[in-house]
């Protein structure tokens, strides 16, 4: 049976494709780089059929794929996947501009990097089918994470130097060898960012680039398609995940990364359209946290998070398509979560959970012995990036890391500090928020935010440097009404205020400061002490067993630093702010 002429046959006459699918009978000599024969009639066939036809010849002469293009397109069945890093494919292509112009196109160019062509020969095909001129690409020296192309051409097509360009084979695979020896082919993940353009102001897509930065990605293309929603089937359009496939070839892409969610569907259409690995946003957020937990707790949250996400779209052949030795969006406590079934997920989750609930169980129990010491607690929340780290040191004094990565703080952190009148506080750091937040972390991370709900005082830390300050307080100020932090007391802290020359006005008693210089640090503290010192303070009373509605107002109003059980009622001692306290003076009938 005949073998299948790849590509857009669409519209070809019987005689011709007959004439495409006897291709796969030549066989080049074992010193032919591209015998005088095949180059022939695919330039005769080109000129008649006025599109590009490319031939992929095996290491031992034989034609393994035959595939018709539309005019600059070489679609290349499968081989994108070949991600051996230090190896050539073992496969040579030969293709045709039907233009008359040989000289190798810039797709051409990065089909040979990205999918390690043996080498990428392009005949120019004249009018009437005549070869023109004949030019033989090959992969050379490897320069900063590039790597340089070494040309043959123009070439006389039915005079080629034969053995010279096998032996340039030869040696584009040896130098594959050494540099992979060198640097240990550690150069990044080139990524493709693709997202849909909306009305909102807010720029995702500069956000997914610093989140793809942070993954370790090199951003090598972003591409956004205007439309109201996105396709159920492809997310994009299919004429734009064309384009994307051109693109991948042209930048060496390793990945895809969209801006949204994909659907499971989704992302096995577009993997499969592409042939590239297609992760989306939710999976890289989960990828850098997965990379930036370290206490247990964090750990054991993010490995949660990422099954629970992958229980819902088991995704397809992404594993198969990394390469060795994973990549974004396989790292992590959950890398193996496509390896195992479902079932075995859902245990997995099981024992996390449970595993999670004891973590947690202690970690009230901290909170207890905490809150005994009545020491109030400061909550420091912000978008990511803010600079609560950084504020956290200033006020601290301590270590606390801070870099200029999203998410560099993933566990909660915790330190004593003495305000400037002498008042002791703890102030926690909590993991950043981000636009469209998987909600999968949010819930798993729920333990942790719960130190926010806790809290005396939250202080919102804003990067007002950054121009969509706005909007990301906006999404901050959501993520805490999802938590139920809304109705906590808080001050909004405008930080790196040295960046920006005019303050604008934010909400009155707002305050603008620099935690990398400290300037505005000591007023700040000065107002956290005020706000606790005026939000709060210690009663002590006995609230009757019949007065069980004040003792209910205590426990949701107040915070109890003291219950016994008495005789004649219940003696509490409770932080409660000047307004509950008068309540209470009077549900217990003491105000007169
Ligand atoms: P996440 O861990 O992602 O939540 O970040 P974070 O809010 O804890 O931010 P972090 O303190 O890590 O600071 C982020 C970057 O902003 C770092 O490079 C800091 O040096 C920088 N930064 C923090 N405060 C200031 C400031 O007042 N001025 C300037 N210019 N840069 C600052």
């Amino acid at each position: 049976m005949a073998k299948k002429v790849n590509g857009n046959t669409e519209g070809i006459r019987e005689s011709l494709l007959a004439r495409l699918a006897a291709l796969y009978e030549m066989r080049m000599a074992i010193d032919e780089f591209a015998s005088h024969a095949l180059v022939a009639e695919v330039c005769a066939i080109t000129g008649v059929l006025g599109r590009e036809v490319s031939v992929y010849i095996a290491r031992d002469g034989s034609v393994a794929d035959v595939s018709v293009g539309d005019n600059a397109k070489v679609d290349m069945p499968d081989m994108r996947l070949v991600r051996n890093s230090d190896r050539l494919c073992g496969v040579r292509c030969l293709h045709t501009h039907p233009g008359g112009d040989g000289r190798p196109s810039g797709v051409d160019l990065g089909t040979l990097r990205s999918a390690k062509l043996d080498a990428m020969a392009s005949v120019g095909v004249g009018a009437g089918g005549n070869a023109t001129s004949f030019y033989a690409a090959f992969l050379g020296d490897r320069k900063d994470d590039e790597r340089e192309v070494v040309v043959y051409g123009p070439l006389r097509p039915y005079r080629l130097p034969q053995r010279q360009l096998l032996e340039e084979i030869r040696a584009a695979d040896a130098r594959l060898k050494s540099s992979a020896k060198e640097t240990g082919e550690e150069r990044p993940e080139r990524a493709i960012l693709v997202g849909l353009e909306n009305d909102e102001e807010y720029d995702t897509i500069e956000e997914l680039a610093e989140l793809a930065r942070t993954a370790g990605a090199k951003v090598v293309g972003r591409e956004t398609q205007k439309r109201r929603s996105m396709d159920p089937a492809t997310y994009v359009g299919s004429g734009k995940v064309e384009e994307l496939k051109l693109l991948a070839s042209e930048t060496e892409a390793d990945l895809f990364i969209f801006d949204d969610e994909l659907t499971a569907m989704q992302a096995r259409n577009l993997e499969r359209e592409l042939g590239t690995r297609v992760i989306d946003r939710t999976t890289l957020i989960l990828d850098i946290f997965a990379r930036r937990a370290q206490s247990r707790e964090g750990v054991l949250q993010v490995e949660l998070a990422q099954l629970k996400y992958g229980l819902t779209r088991l995704a397809g052949q992404g594993a198969a398509l990394s390469r060795l030795g994973g990549g974004i969006g396989t790292r992590g406590p959950g890398e193996k979560k496509l390896e195992v079934d479902r079932r075995r997920i859902r245990r997995r989750v099981y024992e996390l959970t449970c595993e999670l609930e004891e973590v947690e169980k202690q970690r009230a129990l901290r909170r207890a012995r905490r809150e005994k010491g009545a020491v109030p607690l400061v909550s420091l929340v912000g978008y990511t990036n803010a600079g609560k780290s950084t504020l956290l040191n200033a006020v601290s004094g301590a270590g606390v890391l801070a870099e200029d990565m999203l998410f560099a703080t993933l566990d909660p952190v915790v330190r004593q500090v003495t305000l400037p009148g002498g008042t002791p506080a703890l102030f926690s750091d909590t993991v950043g928020f981000i636009n469209k937040l998987p909600h999968e972390l949010v819930d798993a991370f729920r333990s942790t935010l719960e130190e926010v709900v806790n809290a005396d005082l939250i202080l919102h830390v804003a990067d007002v440097s950054c121009p969509h300050y706005r909007a990301q307080m906006q999404v901050v100020e959501e993520v805490l009404a999802d938590l139920g932090a809304s109705g906590t007391p808080r001050i909004e802290v405008y930080n790196k205020a040295e960046l920006i020359p005019e303050k604008p006005s934010g909400k009155p008693g707002s305050l603008y400061i620099s935690a990398l210089t400290g300037a505005g640090v000591p007023a700040l503290l000065a107002r956290v002490e005020q706000e606790l010192g005026s939000a709060r303070k210690t009663v002590e009373t006995l609230i009757p067993y019949a007065k069980y509605d004040a003792m209910a107002f205590v426990r949701s109003e107040g915070r109890i630093l003291l219950e016994e059980h008495r005789e004649d009622g219940t003696f509490v001692r409770a932080l409660v702010d000047e307004a509950s306290a008068k309540k209470l003076r009077h549900m217990l009938g003491q105000d007169g």
